[in-house]
């Protein structure tokens, strides 16, 4: 059977770094707030660069540690809602800016925080059905560039950054296993951020969003969210385990999506996976929406603790409302 083997990782997140102790100066926050309601201790900025140019450098490392040239890649998708423009898409930068001369595929998804799986499932079925033998997808936001500095409910949540992998279709049980996509978009006003193309110029009588949700900034019902996500994240970890045949034990890492380590917590407690097996890094990066997962893969890619065979849970949550999970025999 062919399946879609992670054959290469990378990732990037901005040098500069903006501490818990940082926001104390901008809102009326604490660092004792921020660390014990969601395991926040800092988080990366992006200051020059862009959604693209994050998204090159960890596609770059991911590319090379995959031992490919680029040209070898012949799909590319970019999970972000944080693109450099409406349009071309991130995909089609990072296309020209790995230097690709092919005239390969190469498209954005918009699924916030659980972009990247929702690539990883897209991905996967361009290798399935003998379209595609070796996929890059990244996830890369800059929630720095949509978040309202004044906004203490969100503002101390997120950070900027990028992962990246290459998939190959190869022989063999190593790979992707399954992918388990969800969404809900009546709750779409948990979780959002307007963007004036809304607006008609024409029409000024008939708007349905209020003043108040046309600032250009990300707004969220925090406490909703978090329930839903607690909920959502630990049923689709149970749906990505029962269709695999798979029990709890089975697991060597749950990777979550980084938003808080009270869901990660309660994600691993509601799955039965025992702490130790749980990859958390939101402490570093806060959450970097679609670049969460990636990131955390990598790090874990090179840390020298995965093997050849282990089971790897990802599960994640974001706007939509979205949330997916996904598991890989390394
Ligand atoms: O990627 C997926 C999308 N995002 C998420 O998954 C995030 C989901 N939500 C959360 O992680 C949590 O709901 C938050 C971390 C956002 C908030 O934690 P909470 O325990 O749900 O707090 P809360 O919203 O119920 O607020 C508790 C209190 C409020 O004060 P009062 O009304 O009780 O006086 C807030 O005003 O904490 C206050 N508060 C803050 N205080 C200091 C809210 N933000 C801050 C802050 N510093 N930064």
């Amino acid at each position: 059977m062919i399946r879609s083997r992670v054959i290469g990782t990378g990732a990037y997140v901005p040098p500069r770094i903006l501490s818990n102790h940082d926001l104390e100066k901008m809102v009326k926050t604490s660092d004792e707030w921020i660390a014990t309601r969601t395991g926040i201790k800092e988080r990366h900025i992006a200051d020059e660069e862009s959604a693209t140019d994050i998204a090159v450098k960890a596609a770059k490392k991911a590319v090379e540690s995959a031992s490919l040239s680029a040209d070898e890649i012949d799909l590319i998708i970019v999970a972000t809602v944080t693109s450099d423009m409406v349009f071309p898409s991130t995909a089609c930068f990072v296309q020209s800016r790995l230097g690709i001369k092919k005239n390969i595929p190469a498209f954005d998804i918009s699924a916030a925080c659980s972009g990247f799986l929702y690539g990883l499932d897209i991905a996967d079925k361009y290798i399935k059905n003998g379209a595609a033998k070796k996929v890059l997808v990244a996830g890369v936001d800059v929630f720095s560039r949509i978040i309202d500095w004044n906004d203490r409910n969100t503002c101390v949540l997120f950070g900027d950054g990028a992962g990246a992998v290459v998939l190959s279709a190869e022989r063999g049980n190593r790979g992707l296993l399954s992918s388990h996509l969800h969404s809900n978009g009546d709750h779409w006003r948990l979780l959002y951020t307007p963007s004036n193309i809304y607006s008609s110029p024409f029409k000024t009588h008939s708007r349905v969003h209020s003043h108040k949700h046309d600032e250009p900034y990300l707004k969220m019902e925090g406490n909703k969210v978090f329930k839903l996500a607690v909920q959502a994240m630990g049923e689709t970890c149970q749906e990505a385990l029962e269709h695999n045949d798979l029990k709890p034990a089975d697991v060597t890492f749950l990777i979550p999506h980084q938003a808080n380590i009270r869901i990660i917590n309660a994600t691993a407690e509601k799955t039965g996976i025992s702490a130790e097996k749980v990859y958390i890094n939101v402490d570093r990066y806060g959450n970097t929406s679609a670049g969460s997962i990636p990131i955390a893969l990598d790090e874990l890619a090179h840390s020298g603790r995965l093997k050849s065979g282990d089971i790897l849970l990802m599960a994640a949550f974001g706007g939509g409302l979205t949330w997916a999970s996904a598991v890989v025999r390394w």
